[in-house]
């Protein structure tokens, strides 16, 4: 497969190839998922819950998402590694955007950053980072770094205003250079319309069959953990948190009844 780049994504739009997204934190999973042919990782925040067990993606630093990204890059030959910025990483003014956006490059091998929002500030951050040469994915809708404001993790753009407000900033985030945005939690109808107003793909996770891509995260898709309650979005193509359990306590019988290590495993 030839290497993924941001103008590739626009390419697959006017082509009308759908665009496949997944997340990943990990060298080994990115090496799979690699290989797996996966157009897109994306690096997200969302490993702050996944993978660190927080209740929120709020804790996240920059610092935490460069060494999740250098271990991506190290695996990907053609995926696009898409890095998420952090939540207050990108907010305070476009200067520390770029800041920041030129470490998820420069220190952990990003080839594009991700950013929440539609707001002036989200904005002046998105045309900012594109103007010092770094692609950008925007992302609207439920946005999780929000979750304080918006009281909860809901579907957004619900009703005539709310839509038209989503629609006005999807054309506001492609009109600062963005290459392609998330929208999450939204409406079927409302995410149609937007993906037919934009040149831009569109990346849905809750957002229907319309959009130009869709997204998931690779924990939610492969069953590891039970414990969690999954959105209705999510699908599952595996239970490897049977695999696991399973392997792990085989493990522990073979140690305690001391099957192993046999002849074999031993120098
Ligand atoms: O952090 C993340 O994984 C994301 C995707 C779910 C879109 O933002």
């Amino acid at each position: 497969m030839e290497k993924v780049t941001a103008p590739t994504l626009i390419k697959m739009k006017q082509e009308g190839r759908k665009i496949t997204v997944l997340t990943a934190y990990s060298y080994s999973m990115a090496r799979l998922l690699d290989e797996a042919q996966i157009p897109v990782l994306l690096v997200g925040d969302s490993c702050g819950m996944v993978e660190a067990g927080s209740d929120s993606t709020l804790p996240v630093t920059v610092d935490e998402i460069i060494y999740h990204t250098r271990s991506v890059a190290r695996a990907c030959k053609s995926a696009l590694v898409v890095a998420d910025m952090p939540f207050m990483s990108y907010e305070v003014s476009a200067e520390e955007a770029v800041k920041n956006a030129g470490r998820l490059v420069k220190e952990g091998g990003a080839e594009a950053v991700k950013l929440e929002g539609g707001s002036k500030k989200s904005i002046e951050a998105i045309e900012a980072i594109v103007e010092a040469g770094i692609p950008v994915m925007g992302h609207l809708g439920l946005t999780p770094q929000s979750v304080l404001k918006l009281g909860g993790y809901k579907v957004q753009g619900r009703g005539d205003d709310a839509g038209t407000a989503m629609v006005e900033e999807a054309r506001a985030v492609e009109a600062a250079g963005s290459f392609s945005v998330v929208l999450e939690c939204v409406p079927e109808a409302l995410a149609k319309r937007i993906t037919e107003e934009l040149t831009i793909p569109t990346i849905g996770i809750g957002a229907g069959i319309s959009c130009d891509g869709q997204v998931l995260v690779i924990n939610d898709i492969l069953g590891l953990d039970a414990t969690v309650r999954l959105p209705k979005f999510v699908k599952k193509y595996a239970e490897l948190s049977e695999v696991i359990l399973k392997a792990a306590s085989d493990f522990k019988e073979d140690v305690e009844s001391g099957i192993f290590p046999a002849k074999e495993h031993s120098y």
